[in-house]
């Protein structure tokens, strides 16, 4: 039997189209989710979950069209614990030549108690509904939502019933952004220590943002064993968002030196389906989130500035190539130093001596008291009325 947990490859399923969406007003429309899903497929992501098919028709034929033209990636829907919604995904994904059902039901005793299920039926629930989508699809995913509240016996016991109806890949979601980085690595490590079929099973982690700390959770999981990463573009997603891809992806890369897992993604265009992503669902990056934000390469004080000049690693553990920029950019503004002024006055066409840039430098500083930012034009015009005055 393979211990899927020793391997070293993560799987990254992208749900930008599907929780990503379930975000307030981040609704997308059928050919931008087109135009979105081919962009992860480009990029190597491994499982594409399209949406919800059983929601509404644009649902439905969002995935269904996404999967008859999806080329690399697998391509997969959501179905609550019903046959009505499992068939109606496959109608949507079996359209793609890799497909996969993901079926899951709420099981901590919150969740129990709203379908009014005791947990025998919801065991037999799920050896049911599991069993159906098997029969249909030979890639099933099952997920216990809420799982990190879930008491640790019911839990066990409904994972093992999944595994046994023919689940290949468990998800332990965090469903409300609640676990801890120790906690989410440790829950992974016991489940597949403990669950009879756990070791023939993907393990996979799906957590939320509600704390800040989606991303070292599912880090953590995957230190845990799980080997399969939930995430969205941006970090988009129901409240605080989910784990954001292009930060795992990137954590991953940088430091594969302690982490030694890699995924399939290619770095280098992260920056475009982020805007893209962004434009479409309305929902701009902040300015200083982590990799794609617009000053995540972006340096203003002198200090800075004069240590990029001269030696790019001093202020950047990434190459800003590698994730889809051009360069580096010295912003400048009253931060800033002599250093990054004559560079990129120099970039403008414009030689200055010590002397000159002295001058210069005063009124530069005079001006950026006034402005957040000093542009290309207010350089030229500065230039330009100290050769007046000369
Ligand atoms: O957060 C969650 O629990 C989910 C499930 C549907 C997997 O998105
Ligand atoms: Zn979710």
């Amino acid at each position: 039997m393979t211990d899927i947990s020793k391997q070293d490859r993560v799987l990254i399923f992208d749900t930008t189209l599907r929780d990503g969406e379930q975000s307030p007003g981040a609704t997308m429309t059928h050919d931008e989710k087109i135009e979105i899903a081919e962009m992860l497929d480009e990029m190597g992501v491994d499982i594409i979950e399209a949406g919800f098919p059983i929601a509404s028709e644009g649902d439905f034929t969002a995935v269904r069209d996404i999967a008859k033209n999806s080329r690399n990636s697998r391509i997969c829907g959501l179905a609550r614990a019903n046959f009505a919604d499992i068939d109606r995904c496959w109608d949507a994904v079996k359209h793609a030549e890799l497909n996969r059902i993901h079926t899951f039901i709420g099981t901590s005793e919150l969740h129990r108690a709203i379908p009014n299920l005791t947990m025998d039926e919801m065991a037999d629930k799920i050896h049911e509904t599991v069993s159906h989508a098997r029969n249909l699809c030979e890639d099933v995913q099952w997920s216990p939502m809420d799982a990190t509240r879930t008491e640790w016996d019911y839990l066990c016991r409904v994972i093992e019933i999944a595994i046994k109806a023919g689940a290949s890949t468990i998800n332990i979601p965090d469903t409300v952004g609640y676990t801890a980085p120790m906690e989410s690595a440790e829950l992974i490590k016991k489940l597949i220590e403990t669950v009879p079929g756990a070791d023939d099973v993907i393990f996979a982690t799906h957590c939320h943002n509600d704390l800040g700390m989606a991303t070292a959770n599912s880090l953590a999981a995957v230190a845990g064993g799980a080997r399969q990463i939930e995430c969205t573009i941006n970090g988009l997603g129901e409240r605080a968002g989910n784990t954001a891809l292009e930060e795992v992806v990137m954590a991953l890369k940088v430091r594969n030196d302690i982490m030694p897992w890699d995924t399939g993604i290619d770095t280098t265009k992260l920056m475009a389906i982020s805007r893209r992503v962004a434009t479409v669902s309305g929902f701009p990056v902040q300015f200083n989130k982590a990799i794609v934000g617009k000053n995540a390469f972006a340096h203003e004080s002198g200090i800075h500035q004069d240590g990029m000049l001269k030696n790019k690693e001093t202020f950047e553990i990434m190459r800003p190539e590698d994730v889809g920029l051009s360069g580096t950019s010295l912003p400048l503004g009253k931060h800033s130093g002599r250093a990054a002024l004559r560079d990129k006055l120099e970039q403008l066409g414009f030689e200055v001596g010590d002397n000159q840039l002295k001058d210069v430098f005063v009124r530069f500083k005079d001006l950026a008291d006034r402005k957040k930012e000093v542009f290309d034009d207010d350089l030229i015009a500065l230039m330009r009325t100290g050769e007046d005055a000369q």
